[in-house]
């Protein structure tokens, strides 16, 4: 079937170059799947409605079932005279059914029939990105239980703040994942409302029911307005920005795995698996998995800007601009779910080079806040105490010591109360205990941490 689309009204054929422009079958085919399973529910709803006969509803069934088969075996043919993936499919099943094709289309517009495969396809993408991010999350709770003891510095401007739990902070990086989490299931919510009977525009003349629709295809409920059912593409944006904070964070992990790997910090080793050498270099071991997924955030983020310029200035209801929705969504599903496979991959294998963290905990003046805390319970008010841990850390600083290494004498030379018990509360192991609490990067708190999360959070 080559023929033009509602050719009757044309009085010559599409320039050549035109319908290569205007044509998406070549990228909107990924919905062959919901393109058929929309067209199934449609046609069981227009037979109870009695537009179709049994007889016809059935023969619509087999051509759509063969014709997935054939997708399926890559034997389909699929041409771009026919446009697009939803007249694709339509014109093959007239071809095999004759008559009964035809009619499927009653009551039904391309528009809306779009705006439900998006819908449907996203739905199903978004499932298998929460099922990575799981195991992303697994991966990070059994990571970070097993280095709940290790201890590193914690950073505030890339500079050696105080001591953290490297279980601490890989439980920061669950912490994202969780909202992330969240951001897609809500996401959900919206985007699990079906547009179909909104046909073109302004709904049908024919006696639809579009719950029944809606229930068949798992929506949770018919759209309230038909021209928003075609115009809205709002749930592709908040996909899409969902999306684009997932991979902040990754790029962000990324980063920090990066900084880590190299020698100047040598907190951790990449698995060989997960790296690749140099073309020149014979010694080089690059960390490309996370400077790859650094990289790959940034065309997210620019699918989101792509989207929202998209629809920007669209006046209602829809337009052919609508077609350079799928691209970007599409793009946008893929770079999740492999970067966050490829993350869940590498995550178990990473290892921690506990003696380097610890040793650069120590070199940083890390417990110097601990110091101050010290002199506040011993009647000295906070600012002060300031002041005199800030003497301590000079001194320190010049004869290169840190504070643990400054004799008690001389640590008295700046407090009088101080007393031997002070190089409890210097020690790395010390500082990272005291804070016990919800939220602490104690050992104790991680462990209650990664168990509350095992159990609540993975639940749902
Ligand atoms: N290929 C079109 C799209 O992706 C399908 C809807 C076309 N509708 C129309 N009236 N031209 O949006």
């Amino acid at each position: 079937n080559t023929e033009k689309l509602s050719s009757a009204r044309f009085a010559e054929a599409t320039d050549a170059f035109v319908e290569e422009f205007t044509a998406s079958v070549n990228f909107d085919r990924r919905m062959a799947r919901q393109d058929i399973q929309g067209s199934l529910a449609h046609a069981a709803m227009l037979c109870k409605i009695g537009i179709l006969t049994e007889q016809e509803l059935s023969d619509i069934r087999g051509g759509l079932l063969q014709i997935g088969g054939e997708i399926e075996r890559g034997e389909f043919v699929w041409s771009i005279k026919q446009e697009d993936v939803h007249m694709n499919i339509e014109a093959r099943l007239t071809d095999l059914i004759g008559i009964a094709g035809k009619k499927l289309h009653t009551g039904r517009s391309r528009n809306d029939q779009v705006a439900t495969d998006i819908r449907l396809y996203l739905r199903s993408e978004i499932e298998m990105i929460l099922a990575q991010l799981q195991r992303l999350q697994i991966a990070l709770l059994d990571l970070a239980e097993r280095e709940a003891d290790t201890i590193m510095p914690g950073f505030t401007h890339l500079q050696v703040a105080q001591p953290v739990t490297f279980g601490h902070h890989l439980m920061a990086w669950f912490e994202m994942l969780c909202r992330d989490k969240e951001r897609l299931q809500d996401c959900c919510k919206r985007l699990n409302v079906m547009p179909l009977g909104a046909a073109a525009l302004a709904g049908t003349s024919y006696p639809i029911d579009r719950f029944m629709t809606a229930e068949l295809l798992g929506f949770s409920r018919p759209s309230n307005n038909s021209l928003d059912s075609v115009s809205d593409r709002d749930f592709a944006i908040e996909f899409a920005a969902a999306g684009s904070l997932i991979m902040m964070h990754l790029s962000r992990f990324s980063e920090e795995l990066v900084l880590w790997a190299s020698a100047q910090f040598n907190f951790i080793d990449i698995p060989d698996a997960f790296c690749t050498g140099s073309s020149i270099m014979p010694q080089k071991k690059n960390p490309d998995v996370p400077e790859l997924v650094r990289g790959k955030s940034g065309r997210v983020t620019g699918h989101l800007v792509s989207l929202l310029m998209l629809m920007k200035s669209q006046p209602l209801a829809y337009n052919k601009d609508n077609q350079e929705d799928k691209e970007p969504l599409f793009d946008t599903a893929d770079t999740l779910i492999n970067c966050l496979r490829a993350f869940a991959d590498m995550m178990p294998r990473i290892q921690a080079k506990r003696e380097n963290m610890y040793n650069a905990a120590k070199r940083g003046f890390a417990t110097a806040t601990d110091l101050a805390d010290y002199l506040v319970r011993k009647g000295m008010p906070f600012r002060d105490a300031h002041e005199v841990v800030g003497q301590a850390v000079r001194l320190g600083l010049q004869t290169e010591r840190d504070l643990s290494e400054l004799s008690l004498a001389e640590l008295q030379g700046f407090a009088a109360t101080i007393t031997a018990d002070v190089f409890d509360i210097l020690k790395l192991e010390g500082s990272v205990a005291a804070r016990n609490h919800i939220g602490g990067t104690a050992p104790e708190a991680v462990r209650k941490a990664i168990c509350d999360a095992r159990q609540n959070t993975l639940q749902n």
